[in-house]
């Protein structure tokens, strides 16, 4: 039989798991246009954390809309569930004390501000970065040829284009992307975190 385990009994509170993974949950959720550069920095700040030995995990559009949320499109009401499955799974990760870094459009401010309910009623920090770019910038930079699709009619309900982007009022970060190179927005956010407390 095995021996030298150890059992308490009840649940495990999030703090304590916090405490005995020596890891504080939290979500940073990214949110801007299409190719202000979420994808980018969160794959950037993502290796810097792992590297520091944290458990950062990213969610995107690769792992979520063509997994949990493929049957959704991008109208609004589409666009509202997409956000709030992702605000609940990004919860989750953050309970189970990863640094979960979220890298969606997330448009609209209700949605974000439910997102931000979700994780608050549950006590965990929920910072809120804006990457931001003029759409001009955007448009010109279009890595993935998505603005000139939306011009030309192909593509309907383009944030930006033919669909609404709310910018946030009082993001926790402001990383305008078209003056900070991807290093200095990865500081940019660790900064914040460190002086929070939150690498700790
Ligand atoms: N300072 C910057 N920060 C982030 N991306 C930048 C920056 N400058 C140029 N880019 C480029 O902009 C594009 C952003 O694309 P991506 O990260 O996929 O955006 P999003 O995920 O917001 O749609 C990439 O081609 C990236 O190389
Ligand atoms: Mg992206």
């Amino acid at each position: 039989m095995a021996t030298n385990i150890t059992f308490h009994q009840g649940s495990v509170t999030t703090t304590e798991r916090n405490e005995l993974l020596k890891q504080k949950g939290i979500t940073i959720w990214l949110t801007g246009l299409s190719a202000s550069g979420k994808s980018t920095i969160a794959c950037a700040l993502e290796q810097h954390l792992l590297h520091l030995h944290k458990f950062a995990y990213r969610l995107d559009g690769d792992n979520i809309r063509f997994g949990l949320n493929k049957d959704l499109g991008f109208d609004e009401k589409s666009r509202n569930e997409n956000i709030r499955r992702i605000g609940e799974v990004a919860k989750l990760f953050s309970d189970a004390s990863a640094i979960t870094i979220t890298a969606f459009i997330s448009p609209y401010i209700a949605d974000r501000a439910v997102a931000r309910e979700l994780h608050e009623k549950a006590n965990i920090p929920f910072i809120e970065v804006y990457v931001d770019a003029p759409l001009s910038v955007v448009e010109e930079r279009d890595p993935k040829g998505l603005y000139k699709k939306a011009r030309a009619g192909e593509i309907k309900d383009f944030t930006g284009v033919s669909a609404p982007y709310e910018a946030p009022e009082k993001p926790e970060i402001h990383i305008r992307t078209d003056q900070t190179s991807v290093i200095d927005a990865v500081q940019q956010i660790t900064e914040y975190l460190s002086s929070n407390g939150y690498l700790d």
